[in-house]
């Protein structure tokens, strides 16, 4: 039975891991004079440069040898074909057929299952055309210009990303707005400068169950019947629903004509290509909802077809292995250097954690090695003036995905100037770090700490969904040499099943601790 620490490339990897201890990351670069060009690859207006990683040639030879030993190449087809590779949930995971651009069938079940695909988009695009033209108007006759998505997890993190990252694509006088947390405060910021005329809740969840956006959900019901003049029937112009689960949805009071569906066969946090993304539609328009389906694509069959050394989402999988497996990495930095990537941190530590934070491997087996690093971030400017000073000498030698675009739309090029040059002297000085002449060691920056850059060569709705959709392969890999599930995520239930339990307080059995905390807040409910 396959497990990657038993294979000939992993024993290898270890050895020149112990071997290769001590070398200096620059000195690969006097030793490879074209370094730059043997490990940066370009593909969809993606650049990936992973040579300032401790990579030497011996290492990336044995790492193509450990994704090509392990079952990559099976799964991966596997997945493009729909079968139940999610074996714990025994579920196809086809985020890939949502953007098969080239129409060719997949089957699930013996049964094609892009006629309902383009049937989806089609109701997205008919919907959005109607709020966008006036055609569907608000309960008073005004036409809809606030969308408040409700949604937390896969159903807000992946549509918030892409409106906020493609900010500057937005259809005029459309308003877009994000509520997941369960805190009031949330929803009612958001809503107090609101219409409810005007405004348009999505109630997005896949299982219409998660607690929080139930939550939310009424609450903002009430708030739209309290605070304008509609009757309950009026709720059929103002709520919409985006799930799995059709009838719960029209049990809350959603009609069915207005539920969005999608299938059990798209995961939560690689749902922002389905139905979940009516928030994007609403926000960029179609076209560009397609033109991001379209670099997905790209992606995808880029990642199908490309041999392993050639292979974007393959080579950043096998450097962050490298660095995990082999360097002791615990957590991954993903560093923006472009305010509207903002979110992606967020969004990639749920991709990444959520699939690949496991130590049980598809088998239920338990696993001997590392998976999922901890996944952080936020913007690099930001970011320089906070922790970046643990990054540079702090005991954790921590890998960063540095993440800029080239052109920037706005008529600011001093500050685009900054941005990529501040990012580019980060990455150097994180490998080159610095010896003080002084007495005193303060100054000394160790260096040798890895890095990658992804440079996009402009943001736009194509090159976004080819970024996405490398990180979603990346975590598919990592997920398939780990030989773990990432298609599942059985540890949330337990918080969800003990939330429950402490919810009902009728409940007298816990700990110490948490019976007298629960006797000092309880006072407040
Ligand atoms: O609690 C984790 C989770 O199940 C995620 O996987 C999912 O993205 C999120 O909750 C939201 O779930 P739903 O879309 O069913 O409300």
């Amino acid at each position: 039975m396959y497990s990657p620490d038993k294979t000939p490339a992993w024993l290898a990897l270890e050895k020149l891991a112990i071997q290769n201890k001590n070398d200096r990351i620059v000195e690969y670069f006097s030793k490879q004079p074209f370094r730059f060009s043997e490990m940066s690859i370009k593909k969809s207006g993606v650049l990936l440069d992973y040579s300032k990683n401790k990579i030497s040639t011996d290492v990336f030879a044995q790492l193509l040898k450990l994704a090509d030993s392990s079952p990559l190449h099976e799964r991966r087809a596997q997945m493009y074909a729909g079968c139940r590779i999610n074996l714990s949930e025994e579920r196809a995971v086809l985020h890939t057929a949502l953007r098969n651009r080239s129409q060719q069938p997949v089957m699930v079940d013996e049964r094609d299952v892009m006629p309902k695909i383009s049937a989806a988009l089609e109701r997205l695009k008919c919907f959005s055309e109607a709020i966008h033209k006036g055609e569907w108007l608000g309960f008073s006759g005004k036409k809809i210009t606030n969308v408040v998505n409700i949604g937390i997890g896969g159903s807000d993190l992946g549509p918030k990303l892409v409106c906020n990252a493609l900010a500057a694509f937005k259809i005029p006088d459309m308003k877009l707005f994000f509520v997941s947390s369960v805190d009031g405060a949330h929803h009612q910021d958001i809503l107090q400068g609101l219409d409810p005329a005007q405004t348009l809740f999505i109630i997005s969840s896949k299982s219409f169950g998660t607690q929080e956006t139930m939550l939310n959900a009424h609450s903002v019901k009430k708030w739209f019947l309290a605070n304008s003049n509609a009757e309950s029937t009026d709720i059929k112009q103002h709520f919409v629903a985006v799930t799995a689960n059709s009838k719960a949805a029209n049990e809350f009071g959603i009609a069915t004509e207005n539920v969005f569906e999608f299938w059990d066969w798209i995961g939560g946090r690689y749902s922002l290509w389905s139905s979940i993304g009516l928030p994007i539609v609403l926000s960029l328009g179609y076209e560009n909802f397609v033109q991001l389906l379209e670099g997905a694509h790209e992606i995808d069959q880029h990642f199908l077809e490309a041999p392993t050394a050639e292979n974007l989402p393959v080579l950043l999988a096998l450097v962050g292995i490298w660095n995990i497996n082999f360097q002791g990495a615990q957590s991954h930095a993903v560093i923006p250097y472009n305010e509207v990537l903002r979110d992606l941190p967020g969004f990639l530590q749920q991709l990444d954690m959520e699939s690949n934070g496991k130590t049980i491997n598809r088998l239920g087996e338990k696993v001997s090695y590392n998976t999922s690093p901890i996944v952080w971030g936020q913007t690099g400017s930001n970011g320089q003036h906070a922790f970046f000073q643990s990054l540079h000498q702090g005991s954790n030698i921590v890998p960063v995905d540095f993440i800029a675009t080239l052109e920037q739309p706005l008529e600011t090029p001093e500050h685009n100037k900054s941005l990529l040059t501040n990012m580019l002297a980060q990455a150097e000085a994180f490998m080159l770090g610095s010896k003080d002449d002084s007495q005193s060691n303060f100054n000394n920056c160790p260096g040798n700490r890895p890095s990658n850059v992804l440079l996009i060569d402009k943001l736009s709705p194509k090159t976004l969904g080819a970024l996405i959709a490398v990180y979603e392969h990346k975590v598919f890999v990592q997920g398939v040499i780990w030989n773990v599930n990432s298609f599942d995520q059985w540890g949330v239930q337990l918080g969800k099943k003990l939330s429950a339990r402490i919810n009902d307080l009728k409940h007298a059995e816990h700990d110490d601790s948490t019976a007298n905390l629960l006797n000092l807040v309880q006072r407040y409910f």
